[in-house]
C-alpha cells in the first residue's frame, strides 16, 4: 500500500515535470515563467513547486533535458497528436543506419524498460530463469518474479565488476532452466564496465543458442578504452539483444523511447510480446532530432564527466571511497545505512539514490547540474564528518 502510494506520487510528479519542461520553465528567470508557474501551481497544486525545489540526483537522468533543437522539432510534432498513422521521421531506419543494421533488427519501445520486460515475456515463459549479477538494473529481476519466473543472482567481484566466469559457469550448469543471460554494461548502480574481451569470453563460454540481453543504457558516457558496444555480435549472428534508451544522454526520460537491436528472428519473436508500449509521435520525432544533434550530446557528456570528476575527487579528498564509474552516476561508501542517508539528504532538499542490496552502505549519486552538485556537497559536509585530517 505504502509502496503503491509512493509510486503513484512519483509518477504524478514525474508527469508534472514533463509539463513543466515542455513549456520551457526555467526556475524564476522571467515574468512569463513565473506566471506559467503560478498557473501550473493553481492547476496542479503545491506538489509541482515542491518537486522543482529539490536537487534531483536520484534517477540517473540528464538534468538539462532535450536540446533546444530537439524541443523545436517536438513542438512541431504536436500537430500529429491526434493521429494513429503519421510520418515519424523514419526513426527506425535512422537507428538501423546508426548501427549498420537493417530496420528488421530494431524493436522500438516506450523506453528501454518496456523492451527489457518484452525480453522477459519472450524468453522466460514458462518458468525459465535469468542469470545476472546483483546489484544490477533490478527491473529485469523484478519482472521475472512478476511473471512467476526466477533469477539466478551472482555476487559482484571484490572490485565491484561483474563476474563473467561465474556467469558462464552458472549458465552452463543450469542450461535447461535458463531463458537468457542479462548484464548491464556499464552496470547500474556501480558504473563499472565489462570489457570487450570479457564479453567475448562470455559469448565463447556459453552455449550458442542461449539469448544474451546486454543493457547499454549508459553507453554514451563511457571513456574506458577496453569497453565496446556488443552490437557487432548481432551481425555475427549471435543471439544477442542490445538495448539502448533516449532517457539518459538525450534527456528524454519523461518522454519514453528506447529500442532493442537484435537478430531479425528474435525481433519477430519479441514483437509478439510487446504490450502496446509504442513511443508517441513526439518521442519519435524527438529521438530523430536527438540523434542528429551530436553537438548537444557531446556537451552533455563533457559537463557530466567533468562534474563527476570534480565531485568524486572532493569525496575522495574527504576520505570516502568511490567506485570508479563510467556513467552519469557513481557510488560512494558512506559507512551508514542508505535509508538514513537518503532521509538526511532529503531534509536538506537533495534527492539521492535508494539502497541497492547487498550494497547497503553505498550511496548512488547521479550527476545533476553544477548547482545540484554544489547542493549535494554542502549537504554531504553537513551529514558526514571529514575522515582526513587536512580537511
Ligand atoms: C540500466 C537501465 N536500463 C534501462 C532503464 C530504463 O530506461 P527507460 O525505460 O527510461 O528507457 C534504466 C533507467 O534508469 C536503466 O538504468
Amino acid at each position: 500500500m505504502y509502496l503503491n502510494q509512493n509510486f503513484s506520487r512519483r509518477r504524478f510528479m514525474g508527469g508534472i515535470a514533463s509539463v513543466i519542461s515542455y513549456i520551457g520553465l526555467k526556475p524564476s528567470t522571467n515574468l512569463e515563467s513565473q506566471n506559467s508557474r503560478k498557473l501550473l501551481t493553481s492547476i496542479l497544486g503545491q506538489e509541482a513547486y515542491d518537486y522543482d525545489s529539490f536537487a534531483k540526483i536520484s534517477f540517473n537522468e540528464n538534468p538539462y533535458g532535450p536540446s533546444d533543437k530537439v524541443r523545436e522539432v517536438m513542438d512541431e510534432a504536436f500537430k500529429y497528436s491526434m493521429r494513429y498513422g503519421y510520418p515519424d521521421g523514419n526513426v527506425q531506419q535512422m537507428i538501423a543506419d546508426l548501427h549498420g543494421v537493417n530496420p528488421e533488427n530494431i524493436l522500438l519501445g516506450a523506453g528501454s524498460g518496456e523492451i527489457l520486460k518484452t525480453v522477459g515475456m519472450t524468453y522466460l515463459l514458462p518458468g525459465k530463469k535469468v542469470v545476472g549479477v546483483e546489484p544490477s538494473y533490478a527491473q529485469v529481476y523484478q519482472h521475472a518474479s512478476g511473471i512467476k519466473s526466477d533469477s539466478i543472482l551472482l555476487p559482484l567481484l571484490d572490485d565491484y565488476r561483474q563476474d563473467i566466469p561465474a556467469m558462464i559457469d552458472s549458465t552452463k550448469r543450469n542450461y535447461r532452466d535458463v531463458g537468457f543471460v542479462y548484464f548491464c554494461n556499464p552496470n547500474n548502480p556501480t558504473g563499472r564496465t565489462v570489457s570487450s574481451g570479457e564479453v567475448r569470453q562470455l559469448l565463447d563460454g556459453i552455449p550458442e543458442d542461449m539469448p544474451i540481453l546486454i543493457d547499454e543504457a549508459y553507453h554514451h558516457y563511457v571513456e574506458d578504452p577496453s569497453y565496446a558496444t556488443s552490437i557487432p555480435y548481432i551481425l555475427e549472428g549471435r543471439k544477442v539483444i542490445v538495448t539502448r534508451t533516449f532517457s539518459k544522454i538525450y534527456g528524454m526520460a519523461g518522454l519514453k523511447i528506447g529500442y532493442a537491436v537484435a537478430p531479425a528472428d528474435m525481433i519477430k519473436e519479441m514483437a509478439l510480446y510487446c504490450t502496446g508500449g509504442d513511443p508517441t509521435a513526439i518521442a519519435r520525432w524527438g529521438a530523430v532530432a536527438a540523434l542528429e544533434d551530436t553537438e548537444a550530446e557531446q556537451r552533455v557528456r563533457n559537463i557530466t564527466l567533468e562534474l563527476r570528476k570534480k565531485t568524486t575527487e572532493e569525496l575522495t579528498a574527504l576520505g570516502y571511497d568511490v567506485i570508479p564509474s563510467e556513467t552519469n552516476f557513481f557510488m560512494v561508501h558512506t559507512g551508514e545505512p542508505v535509508e538514513w542517508v537518503q532521509e538526511e539528504f532529503r531534509k536538506r532538499g537533495v534527492l539521492v539514490g535508494r539502497a541497492f542490496p547487498p550494497l547497503l552502505q553505498h550511496l548512488r549519486v547521479s550527476i545533476g547540474t553544477p548547482d545540484e552538485m554544489d547542493r549535494f556537497m554542502v549537504a554531504w559536509k553537513e551529514i558526514f564528518p571529514p575522515k582526513t585530517a587536512a580537511m
